[in-house]
């Protein structure tokens, strides 16, 4: 029951995420340090970049991070860097957003999938075994909605495998397990800036992080057409730099991203108290997690029943993601473990993305909860 909170208080409407909210909070430190870039000229890769380099290296804990231009392009030049392509297949988990099969699939390897598990909605340890072959080069665990993937057994069959390791964070930064920040797992971690992401910039961008000092030196040869020196091309590099002015905007929002963390764990706290007498299943935390709750998703057999319920009074969810990637007609010959999925099958028709971002309050939470019980849940 939702008797503390006054539910009729005024709220017009609660959108899935709220961007400009957050944005006002940090417009003008934004508007300062591009004041800056546009009066200095440097445009590509300025100094703001490299300092937002050092910055989120020293947040997820690694030696280095590359900017570069998005989260897809992180992984494809994670699988460049990892010399993955023709002939090579990558292992990764069936329910991501397509660019990471996309990725893989620019790199020229063959995407394979493997079914998730049911309770933390990431890939399934147990059943990646069965899809390695003499040609697996790489798993990609995604750290989906903002919990860690299982990666200390993930890291031990890809030891015994001799595979490496890209970690899609693209929806976790500053997600952990056991203490240890998402994006330092394996060989290198790859991040998204997209405007909705947990830290997101004010259009595309995205980076690499990685321990390892060669495979940093890689990356950024990769991001600027092979170029260490102008005009000298050592290798076939990308035009895929992160843009100065976004590095602007993501070093404004750097002062921010642990309270606004600490926010949305809030807001999936107060969630978890005012849905647990309804029949929806909740997100579980694992015991070993630091959730960060990109996404607060739950599942319900009348999922599309119940987002039309909402609309009509204007609260706004969202589905992550309706088809599994091995569905999508660019994989349609695309190996899966187990074949068809079930798991992320079933899941997909159930899977419901409730509004949530660190703006939200109390009140807010008790109207979609009340509007999720007034529908029967
Ligand atoms: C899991 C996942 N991987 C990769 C990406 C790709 O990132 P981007 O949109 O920055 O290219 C996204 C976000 O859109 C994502 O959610």
């Amino acid at each position: 029951m939702i008797r503390q909170l006054d539910t009729d208080l005024e709220i017009s409407s609660i959108p899935l995420v709220d961007l400009a909210t957050q944005s006002r909070q940090i417009k003008e430190d934004v508007l300062r340090r591009m004041s800056d870039v546009i009066d200095s000229a440097r445009y590509i890769l300025g100094q703001e970049v490299q300092e937002f380099e050092e910055q989120f290296a020293a947040y997820c804990g690694v030696d280095h991070c590359v900017g570069l231009a998005n989260g897809t392009d992180a992984l494809h030049m994670a699988l460049r860097a990892l010399d993955v392509g023709e002939g090579d297949e990558v292992i990764t988990a069936g329910n991501s957003f397509a660019a990471t099969a996309f990725a893989i699939a620019y790199s020229g390897a063959q995407a394979v999938f493997v079914d998730i598990d049911p309770v933390d909605f990431n890939i399934d340890p147990n059943r990646i075994e069965a899809a390695i072959t003499p040609r697996t080069k790489a798993i990609i665990p995604v750290h989906l909605y903002g919990q860690p993937a299982q990666m200390a057994a993930i890291r031990e069959i890809a030891d015994r495998h001799g595979l490496k390791i890209i970690e899609d964070a693209a929806q976790a930064h500053g997600a952990e397990s056991n203490g240890q920040r998402c994006g330092s797992f394996g060989d290198i971690g790859c991040f998204s800036f997209y405007p909705g992401k947990n830290l997101g910039a004010f259009g595309d961008a995205g980076a690499a992080v990685t321990n390892d000092p060669e495979l940093a030196e890689r990356l950024r040869l990769l991001r600027n057409y092979g170029q260490k020196v102008k005009n000298r091309h050592d290798c076939l590099g990308y035009n895929c730099r992160m843009d100065t002015l976004q590095a602007c905007v993501l070093l404004s929002k750097m002062q921010h991203i642990e309270d606004w963390t600490n926010s949305r764990r809030q807001v999936a706290a107060w969630y978890g108290e005012a849905l647990a007498s309804t029949d929806l299943q909740l997100p579980v935390e694992r015991d070993d997690a630091r959730h960060v709750y990109h996404l607060y998703v739950v599942r319900h057999p009348q999922r599309d029943a119940i987002i039309e319920s909402l609309a009509a009074k204007k609260i706004f969810c969202g589905v992550h993601y309706p088809h599994p990637l091995a569905t999508a007609t660019p994989f349609q010959d695309a190996k899966s473990f187990p074949e068809g999925l079930p798991v992320c099958t079933s899941a997909a028709s159930a899977i419901l993305s409730l509004p949530m971002y660190p703006e939200m309050t109390q009140q807010h939470v008790a109207v979609v909860a009340k509007a999720l019980v007034e529908f029967g849940c």
